[in-house]
């Protein structure tokens, strides 16, 4: 892999719709997965195989998982929160599978009903059959930085909990700031350890914009040798059960930004933005990153190359 490259994992199909108190049905939900794979998306996390009760709006994940559109260069990852969740993801015809561990007692409890040690023997479990199954992992650390119950996360939980997954076997750590309440500081910080543990290739950072600080933790981020990213189209996304959870990293931002660095993403920004314009006729609301109303201008302009710095 060459540094100079941001892979970029698109989560607004689960993270983004999750939330949404709209149904979004099958067909909408494959328009936009279609829609991001056409702009040049090669990462993208479809659903969740999760209770039907605790997220309504991804009921369908069996469905629409053996629905989406088939291409060798792209890959799909579903988000399981235990062996039932494995097993579906893996009878869908899923390759690639995200377990949900926050670094809290209390969002635990909140989010999958277990306690910390609990969660961490399920993720465990979850990975080694995942593994055992020939399927990728990934291991989300959500409430990275702070929690809306129980406050500031001290860095070292979040490294201690990445350990015990990476001890499990699993291919990537997610670093998430699932509230988005984390300073740029923090962020470089922690995401250096991070990559010094690991090495970039098994790392992403995953970021909310709840302060306007997605970006400037994106920075901090790509500074620390960060190179995966999960961003959502339109900065469509939340956490139902964090409460203060705003919307994602815009993935119009971050290929935006990482463009302009001088780093390729190999999205194009032109057909990303067909990939909002679903979104928003889906959820019935205006989306869009920071940069919206530039990008708007430019667009209709007519797209000219991105300046790159170096
Ligand atoms: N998919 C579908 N159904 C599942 C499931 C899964 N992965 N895991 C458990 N269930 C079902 C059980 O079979 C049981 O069904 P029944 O009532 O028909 O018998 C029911 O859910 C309750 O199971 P239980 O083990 O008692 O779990 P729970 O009700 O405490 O729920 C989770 C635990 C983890 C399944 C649930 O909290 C959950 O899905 N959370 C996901 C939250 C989420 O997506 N957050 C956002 C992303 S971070
Ligand atoms: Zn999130």
């Amino acid at each position: 892999m060459s540094s100079n490259r941001i892979h970029i994992n698109d989560v607004s199909p689960r993270d983004g719709l999750q939330n949404q108190s709209i149904y979004v049905p099958v067909e909408g939900k494959l328009a936009l997965i279609e829609a991001l794979v056409g702009a040049g998306v090669r990462q993208i996390e479809a659903t969740s195989f999760v209770s039907p009760k605790a997220v309504p709006q991804m009921a369908d994940a069996d469905i629409l998982f053996q629905r989406l559109p088939r291409d060798e260069e792209v890959q799909y990852s579903a988000l399981v929160p235990n062996l039932k969740g494995l097993q579906r993801a893996i009878a869908a015809g899923a390759r690639e599978i995200a377990v949900v561990l926050s670094a809290t007692e209390t969002m635990n409890q909140r989010n999958l009903g277990m306690s910390l040690d609990r969660t961490l023997e399920v993720c465990a479990e979850t990975i080694v059959a995942a593994k055992a199954a020939g399927l990728r992992t990934k291991a989300y650390i959500a409430v990275a930085f702070e929690c809306p119950f129980e406050g500031s996360v001290p860095p070292e939980q979040a490294l201690a909990l990445a350990a015990k997954m990476h001890d499990a076997g699993v291919d990537q750590i997610v670093v998430a700031d699932t509230i988005g309440a984390a300073a740029p500081s923090q962020v470089g910080a922690l995401m250096r350890e991070f990559v010094q543990n690991y090495g970039c290739e098994h790392v992403a950072a995953h970021l909310h914009d709840t302060r306007a600080m997605a970006l400037a933790n994106a920075f901090a981020a790509i500074e620390a040798g960060v190179r995966r990213f999960d961003s959502s189209a339109g900065g469509l996304g939340g956490c139902p059960f964090a409460p203060g959870a705003a919307g994602n990293l815009a993935t119009e931002d971050i290929v935006l930004m990482a463009e302009m660095c001088g780093f390729h993403t190999g999205v194009s920004l032109e057909k990303l933005m067909e990939a909002v314009a679903i979104a928003e006729t889906h959820t019935q609301q205006a989306l869009g990153g920071r940069s919206r109303a530039w990008l708007d201008r430019y667009l209709r302009k007519g797209s000219k190359p991105i300046h790159h710095a170096t």
